[in-house]
């Protein structure tokens, strides 16, 4: 499937006029392209309870799941200079439930697996592997 970096880019920049920020007053946008075309957004939403913050990635995976699921095959997400920045190691976590090995994450240091970004990831094969 193609990927247009370029229009998943300005999605994911747009977003970040979004993020709610009052605390580190760091803008993240992120989106994703879903497997059937579509493309997932969200936004980092700030809380004061600082532990409890949603990342921009929360918002693309509620996004996506609100809007009927399927697979995530490329994702990006940018901070307010539009630099593509990496997404947390918790977010890689939920990225990879929805998109697994092959999802193509755009890096500051170019296009990358997801499979690269979070080697020997946990996920639903090792939990069948022990109950079944
Ligand atoms: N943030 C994200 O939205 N995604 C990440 O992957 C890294 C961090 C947000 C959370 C918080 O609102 C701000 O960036 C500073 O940590």
């Amino acid at each position: 499937m193609d990927v247009d970096w370029q229009r998943l880019h300005d999605v994911a920049l747009a977003m970040t006029a979004r993020a709610y920020v009052p605390y580190s007053h760091y803008r993240v946008g992120a989106a994703a392209l879903v497997d059937d075309g579509r493309i997932v957004s969200g936004c980092n939403v700030e809380n004061a309870g600082y532990g409890v913050t949603l990342c921009a990635e929360c918002g693309v995976i509620s996004d996506h799941i609100a809007a009927g699921g399927g697979r995530l095959v490329a994702f990006t997400c940018v901070n307010e200079q539009g630099e593509p920045i990496m997404p947390c190691g918790r977010c890689r976590q939920l990225l990879w439930e929805h998109g697994g090995p092959d999802l193509l994450v755009r890096t500051p240091l170019g296009v990358r697996t997801m499979d690269e970004v979070l080697p020997q990831a946990f996920d639903v094969s090792d939990i069948e592997r022990t109950t079944s």
